[in-house]
């Protein structure tokens, strides 16, 4: 299995936010994570990236265990990651945020970029072609020079997700990539996500908005932390206890 966690807990004094989840992601599948307010999505994700230390259980990636690693150790391993809310420099334009993303990772040392020695160049010009790259990868070449803070709310979202390129993630996991989006913007932000995996990124993915669930190969529901149903999202639709988790009751549609 390319992603797996093992009876991942994570408590948050007396709440178990997270309850030995048993969940697996195979490799160029695009997974669906989702589950009511509160369910433990976005912590899930914080245990996996390494921004949550787990109380319990393990993360498995490509046989590896990362559990309790690191957030730049993970990303470094190929897991990256776009957080609930968009966040981004305000005062850089969208090139200039791409490109920074490529810092939070340096590869040059202090003393190369100080003397600017070839090498130093070299990885600088490396970078902005990786970040023309991303910049058309997700469609964003035409905002290129306007600010962050001046762009709509589904560009700015778009960028986020470009800046996690950044890493040359293996998976990537968004949370809420299309939260607040029109409608002609989530058709956009869809195909943006499908280009991504067909260029080899496995994705998982949580959203309320069950417009997105077209692109999963499959989807994974949990409740209080826990793994209540798997499958397509037909099947998960029909599934009793996914009713009960969203509407409480059991003959609710
Ligand atoms: N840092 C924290 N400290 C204490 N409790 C937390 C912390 N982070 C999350 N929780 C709690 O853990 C539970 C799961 O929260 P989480 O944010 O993972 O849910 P979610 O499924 O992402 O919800 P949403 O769909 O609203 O984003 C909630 O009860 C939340 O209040
Ligand atoms: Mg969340």
């Amino acid at each position: 299995m390319f992603l797996e966690t093992k009876e991942l807990t994570k408590n948050f004094g007396g709440l178990a936010a997270v309850f030995q989840l048993e969940m697996s992601v195979r490799e160029g599948e695009i997974v669906g994570l989702i589950g009511p307010n509160g369910a433990g999505k976005t912590t899930v994700f914080n245990l996996i990236t390494g921004f949550l230390r787990p109380s319990g259980g393990r993360i498995l990636f490509d046989g590896k265990d990362i559990s309790g690693k690191k957030p730049h150790l993970i990303a470094k391993m190929g897991i990256g990651r776009t957080f609930q809310l968009a966040y981004l420099f305000p005062e850089f334009t969208v090139f200039e945020n791409i490109v920074t993303s490529f810092n939070l990772y340096p590869k040059s040392s202090f003393w190369e970029a100080l003397f600017k020695t070839p090498s130093y160049r070299r990885k600088e010009l490396y970078i902005l072609e990786q970040a023309k790259e991303i910049l058309y990868l997700v469609g964003l070449e035409g905002v290129k020079n306007v600010l962050g803070r001046n762009l709509p709310h589904g560009y700015q979202k778009l960028l986020t997700m470009a800046r996690a390129l950044a890493i040359k993630p293996r998976i990537l996991l968004l949370d809420e990539p299309i939260a607040g989006m029109s409608l002609e913007e989530i058709n956009y932000a869809m195909s943006v996500i499908e280009k991504i995996r067909s260029q080899g990124v496995t994705i998982l993915l949580v959203e309320h908005n069950m417009r997105i669930m077209t692109l999963c190969d499959r989807v994974i529901v949990i409740n209080f932390g826990n793994k209540i149903a798997e499958g397509s999202m037909e099947e998960v639709r029909q599934n009793q206890e996914v009713m009960k988790a969203y509407f409480g009751r059991e003959d609710a549609a």
